[in-house]
């Protein structure tokens, strides 16, 4: 393909895994508009490719991402992020996604790098992962949903003590914290989230799909209305011959062959 700063490559046990790259090794995968771009577009690829049941996301061992291009976002003003072109538009086509993600961070993963973590379903981390919402050190915020997304994922206290002071994270901090689910040596990292997108893509894509709808759902809605989604949710499993199959395999001691409807 034509991207530069990505790199998309077909892995895991049964080749259906997804493993985006971000490559920009000379500013440490800071988040320009071209890799964001690219990003954009290369996850809009795998959504719609169903060869691809689970993607991972990664960096390299020095930095997941640190955080947006400041020397490219230095000369803007606010016409140019807000009127001219809508900077900043594609940066969250990886909250539309709705295949499982999972972040794998090594290294830095500062402003936008944790802002992009936050958005993936699952979060490991390599024992020399840092976070961090380094932004009002910059004179600016968070702007890739840290404001919220850290609030609903924690709490008050520790999404303001976060935002408010750009203190980093170590990976451990971020599992206590509840960022992150587990935490493994640096070289075992990819592999490690690679195993568990394997044991998610052993399931049927359409059945992984509506979990991770109705899950997301518990951070839309009041808990009411979240259970209303999932049992709706659930009936409409019922609908489906993955749902037969799924249950007749049970009954049958046998492995269940998904046919995706
Ligand atoms: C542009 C960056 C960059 C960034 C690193 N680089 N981070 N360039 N934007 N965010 C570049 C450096 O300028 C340098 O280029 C090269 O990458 C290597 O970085 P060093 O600083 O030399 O490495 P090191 O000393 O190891 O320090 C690593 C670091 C530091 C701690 C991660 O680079 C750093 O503090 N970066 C900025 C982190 C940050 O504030 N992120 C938040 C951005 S705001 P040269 O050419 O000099 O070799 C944000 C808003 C999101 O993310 C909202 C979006 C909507």
């Amino acid at each position: 393909s034509s991207s530069e700063m990505i790199t998309l490559t077909r892995t895991g046990a049964a080749e259906n895994v997804a493993l985006i790259t971000l490559n920009r090794p000379t500013a440490l995968n800071a988040l320009c508009r071209q890799l964001m771009q690219e990003l954009s577009e290369t996850l809009l690829k795998v959504e719609h490719d169903s060869t691809y049941n689970v993607i991972v996301l990664t960096g390299s061992e020095k930095a997941f991402a640190a955080g947006a291009d400041i020397k490219e976002m230095a000369k803007l003003e606010f016409a140019d992020v807000f009127q001219k072109d809508d900077f900043f538009a594609n940066w969250d086509t990886l909250s539309h996604i709705t295949k499982p993600v999972i972040a794998a961070v090594n290294g830095f993963a500062l402003g936008g790098g944790t802002e992009l973590a936050l958005m993936c379903d699952i979060v490991y981390a390599g024992e020399n992962a840092v976070f961090g919402q380094p932004e009002v050190s910059i004179g600016t915020i968070p702007g890739l949903g840290g404001t919220q997304r850290w609030p609903r994922f924690t709490n008050k206290s520790i999404a303001m003590e976060i935002c408010l002071t750009g203190d980093r994270l170590s990976a451990q901090d971020a599992k206590e914290v509840g960022l992150v689910s587990k935490v493994f040596p640096t070289q075992q990292l990819i592999a490690e989230a690679v195993i568990l997108a394997d044991r998610i893509a052993k399931n049927s894509p359409l059945i992984v799909k509506t979990v991770k709808k109705s899950v997301n759902s518990a951070y839309e809605t009041s808990l009411n209305q979240g259970l209303e989604v999932e049992k709706h949710l659930f009936q409409s499993t019922f609908a489906t011959n993955d749902r037969r199959e799924g249950m007749a395999a049970f009954s049958e001691k046998r492995a269940a062959k998904w046919s995706g409807n």
